[in-house]
């Protein structure tokens, strides 16, 4: 009775160990790069399930629908070039992708709470879009999507090139 005890115990903690790991290594995140490419691949052609105006005529913000309108759309635009966009976010004037500067491109604030944070209290505490992305699992997370958000964060660093 004791063995077979024993070797349950020893299996649930082999099974643990392997989805503990599975889930430290962050699945694909793994394989991603610095490089639009493959932060696309990875993550950023879903995006367009909402930000993609064939799909919502109603929609008037960025189109993320390709690779190329998603560079065009973000890099260096701002609120201002959306007049239109019916957002809750009010950081006006803060460029969604600064191009060298991820610290000051609201598309990390929308999908990483520490930059959410920080881009808002350096503009007067804005609202970002943070809390909308997080409401539908849309967020990145700080543990799991570690690679995600360091190789989105080096691309931006680098200067958001069309790579
Ligand atoms: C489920 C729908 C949905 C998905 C998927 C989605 N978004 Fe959004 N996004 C929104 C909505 C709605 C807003 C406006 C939220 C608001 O009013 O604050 C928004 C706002 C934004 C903004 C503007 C940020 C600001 O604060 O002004 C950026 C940039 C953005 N999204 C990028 C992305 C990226 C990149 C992805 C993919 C990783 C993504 N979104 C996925 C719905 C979505």
């Amino acid at each position: 009775m004791a063995g077979k005890g024993g070797w349950r115990i020893l299996t649930a903690a082999g099974l643990l160990a392997a989805l503990l790991s599975g889930c430290g290594k962050g699945g694909d995140d793994d394989t991603v790069k610095p490089k639009l490419d493959s932060l696309w691949a990875e993550r950023l052609k879903y995006c367009s399930e909402c930000h993609d105006p064939d799909r919502d005529p109603d929609y008037d913000g960025p189109d993320m629908s390709t690779q190329a309108s998603f560079l065009a759309g973000l890099k260096e635009q701002d609120h201002s070039d959306y007049g239109d966009w019916n957002i809750g976010s009010d950081c006006s004037g803060v460029p969604f992708i600064d191009p060298e500067k991820p610290g000051n491109s609201l598309i990390m604030a929308a999908l990483v709470l520490s930059y959410s944070d920080q881009i808002s209290a350096d503009h007067g505490k804005c609202d970002t879009s943070y809390s909308y992305h997080n409401d539908v699992s849309e967020s990145f997370d700080a543990e799991k999507d570690a690679d995600l958000i360091s190789a989105l964060k080096t691309w931006i660093a680098n200067g958001a090139k069309d790579n």
